[in-house]
């Protein structure tokens, strides 16, 4: 038998933290609790039935069964530039400009390893996804955080990152519409952040994927709206949430095409492409029928009304995401985040992601996903009535 031994990078870190989850909540099934999972920003409604046809019929095409191209297909890559210039009249070259991922997690966890060398520092929002901060460990990175702070509308205060981190710093990562806060980015945070960048010298890596779940005609921007984007990076785009697409692994990165580069070096090396039907489905999702994206934003408001005045009367305090799926709660005073988590998971069932978990300026918040449907939602509200706090 050999001793295995993990290597140091993997070693420390914490499990990842929705597998976690998903084994607290295994936990509650094996004991029978009807459980109201509002954890993960997993859609819960289906693909819509245009790409699911578009699909079957790319499966059935023998050309689809051999090796992909590595960038992804041109057809993809010229409806991710239609879509782009149709919803935020930015021009991009299909060639250069669009580079195709196995889901958009897969280019973020890759990107810092065509960009870090050890040592340097990738500024990361705190509290974000996990996976910003743990795509720069494996490529010998430090994460610095930038703490997102309710009075600062959840934004970065980038006069707060000292000029010295800043010159060490290769990568910033940030996230509007954000998860888990729900803050949304306007044209003058991405202004001050182009300039920013171009100032230090830094790649601004923009995670975009729920810039189309939005309410009450609060449109989010994209990144590359701003002038001078392209000249200082890339964003990271998903048809996981905008066309209930999470298990098909479908994302694409756009922008400069040096930094695109640099991602498709590593990507050549480590994957061989996405499976050409599923772009083909890609291309129908994009340029096809999008009644099903207006209506999923209708559900989600509905849900998000459910969820946020429930919360309200309950003595919660939280605020009406404009965009997203995720509501980002306080906790009552004498808890913590994860304590809170832990109280309604085993007093009511209800399964939420704990603020914490996010990273340390997470404390003192819990998330709530709208992944749903209403009368659970508004069982869970009764739940939390019944149990208290
Ligand atoms: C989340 O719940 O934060 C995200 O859905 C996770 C993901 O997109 O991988």
């Amino acid at each position: 038998m050999v001793r295995v031994e993990k290597a140091s990078r993997i070693k420390d870190l914490p499990p990842y933290l929705f597998a976690a989850i998903d084994k607290m909540k295994a936990e509650q099934v094996a004991k029978g609790v009807d459980i109201i999972d509002l954890s993960i920003g997993d859609p819960d409604m289906p693909t819509p039935p245009n790409i699911i046809a578009r699909m079957k019929k790319g499966i059935e095409d023998q050309k689809n069964h051999q090796y992909p191209s590595y960038e992804g297909m041109i057809e993809f890559r010229e409806s991710v530039a239609n879509w782009y210039q149709k919803r935020f009249n930015v021009d991009l070259d299909p060639g250069e400009e669009v580079l195709s991922l196995i889901g958009s997690k897969e280019g973020i966890a890759h990107i810092s390893l065509a960009f870090v060398n050890s040592g340097d520092i990738v500024l990361v929002p705190d509290p974000a996804y996990p996976v910003y901060s743990i795509g720069a460990k494996f490529a010998g990175g430090e994460p610095y955080f930038m703490p997102l702070l309710k009075e600062n509308r959840f934004l970065v205060d980038l006069k707060k990152i000292p000029d010295d981190v800043a010159k060490r710093a290769k990568l910033l990562f940030v996230n509007y519409p954000n998860n888990p806060t729900a803050a949304v980015a306007d044209r003058e945070f991405f202004a001050e952040l182009i300039e920013f960048a171009g100032k230090h010298n830094i790649i601004i890596c923009h995670d975009a994927p729920y810039t189309e779940m939005y309410y009450d005609d609060n449109i989010p921007i994209s990144f590359l709206e701003i002038e001078g984007a392209k000249e200082v990076g890339i964003e990271f785009h998903s048809l996981s949430k905008t066309y209930n697409m999470t298990g098909w692994r479908i994302g694409f990165a756009v922008g400069n095409s040096t930094v695109l580069d640099g991602l498709g070096q590593i990507k050549t090396n480590v994957d061989s492409g996405l499976f050409q039907a599923i772009q083909e489905a890609g291309v129908e999702a994009l340029e096809g029928d999008q009644s099903s994206v207006e209506e999923m934003r209708r559900i989600y408001q509905r849900r998000r009304d459910t969820l946020v005045t429930g919360l309200l009367e309950i003595g919660l305090k939280v605020e009406s995401p404009k965009a997203t799926f995720y509501v980002w709660v306080e906790v009552p005073k004498g808890y913590t985040s994860a304590a809170f988590s832990a109280h309604i998971l085993n007093k009511a069932g209800i399964v939420t992601t704990p603020g914490n978990g996010f990273g340390e300026a997470g404390e003192g918040y819990i998330r709530m996903a709208l992944t749903m449907p209403e009368h659970r939602i508004a069982e869970a509200m009764e739940r939390l009535k019944k149990t208290g706090f």
